[in-house]
């Protein structure tokens, strides 16, 4: 049950994944949660994404969100198993390893640097040379020098764990406000009240506020309550390739590349800062694609099947904004970046113990609305 903020329902602002992880969450305690979005549940940047789980090919420098990520990878097997048991539907989780792949001296150099800081930390990782990187991915082509292999990484199918989490919120008994127009927070000085869209008042005793990249946006805020979240766009593209042709999630110079299921090779992504601009470019595709081809040429007879682009909630410091803000009830959930599909389970299970009041003072100062200045993670260009 909620326990710290007793005496209402929870509303969630926005149905991306951290929303409707942390509802699901919520709901699997026994708490009453409705879930409010202008669109459809599992849309913008988590229908965008490609599904990464990858703390360390992420190179994250920032301990506490490295530590974050490093724990939400550690929850993914428990947390989409639960998710599958109430929805029926399985998010195609795959932790095979990641493959960073390298083409000449001074890319196996940079693996080897790489492979010793994954030595420190303990994380399990493969050296493989040519022919053994050759053997594993075959699609790369001759002219791979060697590659690395991090174990335990990979990627779900996030457009599918938006979907199983839609439903497994259902099957839970959350409620769903879909197409909201006018949607806005209300609080009074102190304390927030509910949540107002055209279909009227809901009176709500604690409203996280995980509207991704437009979290800053959202009507009635107030200014002391107000994340420094800002929109950073990613393009990808989607190449129609064999299914089985690529096995592991490759990252190259410039680009990644994650294979789905269904023979979807997932190329990305750009990181421009463009305001709320959504637009698919040429420049922006010439990009990716450049950087794929050159790393595997083979690629080039694959056809396109899709392009797209959304965008990452970016903070001014690279960490997300997590729990309490100074107006009682209104909480944070945003500012994930470049991880909040990897971060998913780690936010619902943090905010939902904050909410019940079993989460240790102090746990999310890091992530607060004052925390010191973090070094800048930010930085634009591709990949
Ligand atoms: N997580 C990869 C990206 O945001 O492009």
């Amino acid at each position: 049950m909620v326990g710290a903020h007793k005496g209402g329902d929870v509303a969630v602002i926005g149905a991306g994944l951290i929303g409707l992880a942390i509802a699901f969450e919520l709901a699997e305690r026994g708490a009453q949660v409705r879930v409010f979005d202008r669109g459809e549940p599992g849309r913008a940047a988590s229908w965008a994404g490609a599904g990464m789980l990858a703390p360390y090919t992420e190179h994250i420098e920032d301990e506490s969100v490295l530590d974050l990520c490093e724990r939400s990878l550690g929850a993914y097997p428990e947390f989409t198993e639960r998710v599958r048991a109430a929805s029926g539907i399985d998010p195609h989780l795959r932790l095979n390893g990641i493959v960073h792949a390298a083409f000449d001296a001074s890319g196996v150099g940079r693996l080897s640097a790489h492979a010793l800081d994954l030595a420190r930390r303990g994380v399990a990782h493969d050296v493989l040379d040519r022919e053994q990187t050759l053997a594993f991915e075959p699609w790369l082509g001759t002219h791979v020098a060697g590659s690395l292999l991090v174990r335990g990484e990979g990627s779900i199918d996030n457009r599918r764990f938006g979907r199983a989490l839609a439903a497994a919120c259902d099957a839970r008994g959350v409620s769903f406000v879909r197409d909201a127009i006018d949607l806005a927070v209300e609080c009074d000085d102190r304390r927030v009240l509910g949540v107002r869209s055209e279909r009227g008042f809901a009176t709500c005793s604690i409203v996280v506020n995980a509207a991704g990249a437009w979290a800053a946006q959202l009507p009635g805020v107030p200014p002391s309550a107000r994340p420094a979240v800002r929109p950073v766009k990613g393009q990808m593209l989607a190449l129609a390739v064999p299914r089985g042709f690529v096995r592991h999630t490759t990252w190259v110079q410039g680009a990644y590349l994650v294979p789905r299921d269904d023979g979807r090779l997932l190329v990305g992504a750009t990181v421009e800062d463009e305001d709320f601009d959504q637009r698919v470019t040429a420049a922006g595709i010439r990009q990716l694609l450049d950087a794929a081809l050159s790393a595997a040429p083979a690629l080039g007879a694959f056809s396109i099947g899709e392009t797209w682009a959304g965008l990452r909630p970016g903070t001014p410091d690279g960490r997300p904004y997590l729990g309490a803000t100074p107006i009682e009830g209104l909480l944070l959930a945003t500012g994930h970046f470049r991880n909040g599909i990897l971060l998913a389970p780690i936010t619902a299970k943090l905010l939902a113990s904050y909410i019940d009041g079993s989460l240790a003072p102090g746990a999310l100062d890091a992530f607060g609305l004052a925390r010191d200045g973090a070094p800048n993670a930010h930085r634009t260009g591709v990949v």
